[in-house]
């Protein structure tokens, strides 16, 4: 974040059109807390007035009693009002986060996966969550509370200078040091806010990539020295806070210390106007300075709030401003499609295809393949070959640079995005599993697929047995504790969603590389129920998996090298022979 000055109004403007949806709400909350700024400095006047007249010059009960009764009422009016004040813009800044996030989410949704490639998951946590918590203070209570402040103050000072210009000018004399030291406050706040939010975003990185990479971290031994980096940032992280905990906490006695001085000036003219006079003029000037007692009071304190209050306004932009930099940025596939009834039941084509994922470090070159409809492909090649990063084009995750995929005649780039994506099912190597129920998390919330259609895709893929002998069966939460699932288990689940979304075509990413050989079995047969009667693509290590495919393709650093049968390959004895031997000498 770059170093801004003050507070950036365009940004801020921006964060203000969200509540237009909520102008009447809006308009309540300005309501109740004007009102209440013009309420609070009339009561030092009436108690000023009431002693004047009341306890001074006449010692009439009645009307005392009346006049306490009087401002007991403001007091409680007061009260509601700023109940009903602070109720009315929590409720205003709740319902515009609630409308920034369901925007922010949506838009990081539709973000293609370069994106993700190039950003920490900890950074989008904090921008959606903390972030936007700061926002919220903007409305709740920053933004109400300046425009009361301001009010309030003005008011004040009018009040004092009718009451008394002289006395005024005097007690006024220490607010020039009480606005410098606010400047200077100020600017040491926002250094220290900018280098907190910084810390924070470090600290979230750290912490959600640890967690999520704990087996990584533990199977290398290496919890001492990550332990350690946690340990640097975590004291950057503390030193940025209480630096920003020291310059408020340097500012507060100094504001006490100057509305003191001010009450102090307040008694020195008392004692420099008690000269000569009588002790009825003395007496006179009772109401005043008790008055002005309880003026000075209200005329510090919304002071020292606002500045307060635009720090939280400058933080709310500050946050604003990034929140609002990844709603303007565009990185979503562009989905110019417009074709939603094509016929997936027809050859795949790639025509000279080239792919780079930066810049022009290719790691597909010019491909030329045709894969028949309804038959099964293999690719097999060493890691890093290419073999995923064909399965992330066609299902268009990446946007290829050069050359066209075609289904049929029609360009992958011409179907609508969706609908060509509820078409190919993919599934990974590795498992994702959301904290939900096995049911959920086979038709990822799908309301359109029945539990008997689960039933129905469980036992084709022989995973019922399993699911039914869990907690609560297809109810099961995963992730709870008690049963972890296994990876065969993970990976039958993933085989059902695949098989309950009955897509056209179907692509296997090494799905069946990271299971134990007695599951291996189960999936092997998963995996020809599955196949059966659609345009397969499959990616696998063990060659034994892939045999009975129609055609293998050995790809080899982005390029085809070799494709054919698994007898006319092992036959032409290129590098799916080589590889073939060597897997068969390892198994000897
Ligand atoms: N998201 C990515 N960003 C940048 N480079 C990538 C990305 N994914 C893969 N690559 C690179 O592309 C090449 C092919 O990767 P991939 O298709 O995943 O290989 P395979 O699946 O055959 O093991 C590799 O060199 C890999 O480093
Ligand atoms: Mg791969």
């Amino acid at each position: 974040m770059s170093e801004k000055k003050g507070l950036n109004t365009l940004v801020f403007r921006r964060l203000l059109s969200h509540a237009k949806p909520y102008r009447g709400l809006f308009a309540l909350a300005v309501f109740c807390t004007i009102t209440l700024s013009f309420i609070g400095p009339l009561r030092p006047k009436l108690i000023g007035e009431m002693v004047d007249k009341y306890i001074v010059k006449s010692q009439d009960s009645v009307q005392l009693l009346n006049w306490t009764l009087v401002i007991i009422a403001l007091l409680v009016i007061e009260g509601l009002l700023q109940f009903a004040g602070s109720y009315l813009s929590n409720l205003l800044a709740q319902n515009i986060i609630r409308d920034i996030r369901k925007k922010l989410v949506g838009h990081v949704l539709s973000f293609r996966m370069r994106y993700f490639d190039r950003t920490p998951i900890g950074a989008l946590v904090t921008r959606v969550v903390s972030d936007l918590e700061a926002i919220t203070e903007v409305f709740s209570s920053g933004l109400m509370d300046i425009v009361g402040d301001m009010i309030s103050l003005i008011f004040v000072l009018i009040l004092m200078f009718v009451s008394n210009w002289e006395l005024s000018l005097m007690t006024l004399v220490p607010i020039p040091l009480l606005i410098i030291a606010t400047r200077i406050f100020a600017k040491a706040m926002r250094k220290s806010f900018q280098l907190e939010r910084a810390q924070v975003t470090k600290l979230n990185t750290f912490v959600q990539e640890r967690i999520s990479g704990m087996s990584i971290v533990q199977m290398f031994n290496r919890e001492k020295q990550e332990y350690k980096k946690f340990e640097e940032i975590n004291k950057g992280h503390r030193q940025a806070h209480v630096n920003a905990v020291w310059a408020n906490s340097i500012f507060f006695p100094v504001v006490e210390m100057l509305s003191s001085l001010s009450i102090a000036l307040l008694l020195v003219w008392g004692a420099l106007k008690v000269e000569g006079k009588t002790s009825e003029e003395i007496r006179n000037m009772y109401g005043e300075i008790i008055a002005f007692t309880l003026w000075i009071y209200q005329l510090y304190r919304p002071i020292r709030q606002l500045a307060d209050k635009f720090n939280v306004l400058q933080r709310g932009t500050v946050r604003a401003e990034r929140v609002f930099e990844i709603l303007d940025h565009q990185e979503n596939i562009q989905n110019k499609g417009q074709i939603a009834d094509c016929n997936f039941n027809q050859d795949i084509r790639f025509d000279h295809v080239s792919f780079a994922y930066i810049d022009d470090q290719f790691v597909l070159k010019d491909i030329n393949l045709t894969i028949p409809a309804g038959k099964i492909v293999a690719f097999v090649g060493a890691t890093g070959a290419g073999k995923s990063t064909i399965v992330n084009l066609l299902g268009r995750f990446y946007e290829f640079q050069e050359g066209t995929i075609s289904i049929g005649d029609t360009s992958i780039n011409d179907i609508e995005l969706n609908y060509l994506r509820k078409n190919i099912a993919i599934v990974l190597q590795d498992v994702f599993l959301f904290s939900d129920t096995i049911h959920n998390n086979i038709t990822l919330g799908d309301p359109a697929i029945s539990r008997e259609e689960v039933i129905q895709a469980a036992k084709e893929v022989g995973a019922h047995d399993f699911i039914e002998k869990l907690p609560g069966g297809y109810d099961y939460q995963v992730g709870e504790r008690g049963v972890v699932l296994s990876v065969g288990q993970r990976q039958l689940l993933s085989f059902i969603r695949a098989y309950v979304y009955n897509p056209h075509i179907l692509i296997l990413d090494e799905a069946t590389s990271s299971i134990d050989n007695e599951s291996e079995e189960l999936i092997q047969k998963a995996t020809a129920k599955l196949t059966k009667g659609r345009t397969s693509i499959v990616i696998a290590h063990r060659l034994s998996t892939i045999q009975q495919a129609d055609m293998i393709v050995v790809l080899e650093r982005g390029e085809v090298m070799e494709k054919g049968t698994h007898h006319e390959l092992l036959k032409s004895g290129g590098y799916y022979r080589k590889l073939y031997d060597m897997q068969f000498i390892e198994k000897k």
